[in-house]
């Protein structure tokens, strides 16, 4: 209605609203050598693309004579209840995305400004103390890129739970470097930067790996050095044991990783492909969802991600049985484009595209959207 009322008014919005659109503006306002690490993905894209086009063989199915003037879209998650069932996934970088290179505290101003979750990368740009206080009264959980050393691990995960952090969420699928041709071809690895890893080089066990006052290359080689643990069932005791956080896993796409993994302890899966960044070739992370939601069977809250661009998306994600849904380059480019307000622009504008189509096709609560609320389409 806001945006209705203004734009009679004269004002219209100046966001884009279609994901296309944001992409194009928001790569051309980023500096060249950020556009290929943002928007690429492994191999030839195959699976990124895989990733959005699945969202359109499933069509939500309208039901009428039960609609509610209210909707309830709010989710219970690890003791904190949600209004909307989204969270800003884990953007590694996301800090230099922006002209004055604080894009993660910005990014935690945007959660802070919408009530959705910040997950913070351990790739942040700033601290994740200083992301943590931006966040205001907003959720936050701390994403754990698994270090080799195992103090540095501990570390981490000791900043994140004294800074207020929610949930440790854990990715597995990036222990290695994804085959990235548009990075490779381009030459541009933003990561590996000293300046993109100021959340490593704010740690006191990081500090005595480097030793003091380190020159830009020897913060790179320290964590090139040891970034990149291959997590294994054998990691998750000593994991489970550095923190009584809730333990969330990202990249399950299996079912049978999913039940082991709640056995062994894991309070939360996150079923994801990285946006297709990672390994090419697989499946639209869409596409594992209903298994991994079977094989959970609501012994604990299932997280996705990958391809999410519209509030329809979100709905569907939600039918089949996520418990909450990820977005990643949608607020990435929201911010490279307009900053706070424009990232801002886009949760509001999934929020407000998804609660519009639970209204209009007569789903007023999540637990109305079940999988009758979906067919397959050809
Ligand atoms: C990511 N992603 C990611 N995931 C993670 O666990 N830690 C990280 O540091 C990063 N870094 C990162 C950088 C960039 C530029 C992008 C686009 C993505 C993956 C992210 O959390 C999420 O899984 C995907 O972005 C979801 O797909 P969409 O929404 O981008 O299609």
């Amino acid at each position: 209605i806001e945006l209705y009322l203004g734009a009679l008014g004269g004002v219209l919005p100046a966001h884009p609203f279609d994901h296309a659109d944001l992409e194009t503006r928001a790569l051309a306002a980023l500096p060249p050598e950020l556009r290929t690490y943002v928007a690429g993905g492994a191999g030839d894209e195959a699976t990124q693309r895989a990733n959005v086009a699945a969202f359109q063989r499933y069509a939500v199915v309208p039901r009428m004579l039960r609609a509610s003037a209210e909707r309830d879209l709010s989710v219970e998650l690890f003791g904190r209840t949600l209004a909307s069932p989204l969270l800003l996934a884990p953007v590694g970088v996301v800090g230099i995305c922006t002209p004055d290179q604080h894009g993660d505290v910005h990014a935690a101003e945007v959660a802070a400004a919408t009530g959705v979750p910040l997950i913070g990368s351990t790739l942040m740009s700033d601290p994740l103390e200083d992301v943590a206080a931006a966040t205001g009264e907003a959720g936050k959980w701390f994403q754990l890129y698994t270090p080799k050393n195992r103090d540095l691990a501990a570390s981490l995960v000791q900043r994140a739970e004294k800074a207020g952090y929610e949930a440790i969420v854990i990715t597995l699928d990036t222990w290695v470097p994804g085959w990235r041709p548009r990075d490779l071809a381009s030459g541009n690895f933003p990561q590996l930067r000293a300046k993109a890893l100021a959340n490593y080089t704010s740690d006191p066990v990081f500090q005595q790996m480097t030793g003091p006052n380190p020159d830009p290359g020897t913060v790179v080689m320290t964590w090139v050095g040891t970034f990149g643990h291959p997590v294994t069932w054998e990691d998750l005791p000593w994991l489970r044991s550095l923190t009584d956080l809730p333990i969330v896993l990202k990249g399950i796409c299996h079912p049978d990783d999913a039940r082991r993994a709640l056995d062994e302890g894991a309070d939360g899966i996150y079923c994801s492909n990285h946006g297709g960044r990672q390994a090419n070739g697989g499946g639209a992370a869409l596409d594992w969802l209903p298994d991994i939601v079977t094989a959970v069977d609501g012994r604990a809250p299932v997280v996705f991600d990958s391809g999410v661009r519209t509030g329809a998306d979100v709905v569907k994600a939600l039918a089949l049985g996520a418990d909450a849904v990820a977005i990643g380059r949608p607020y990435v480019y929201g911010l490279a484009l307009g900053g706070v307000p424009g990232a801002v622009h886009q949760v509001r504008a999934l929020q407000a595209e998804a609660d519009l189509i639970m209204a209009v096709d007569g789903y007023s609560t999540l637990a109305d959207l079940g999988p009758d609320a979906l067919r397959r389409v050809p």
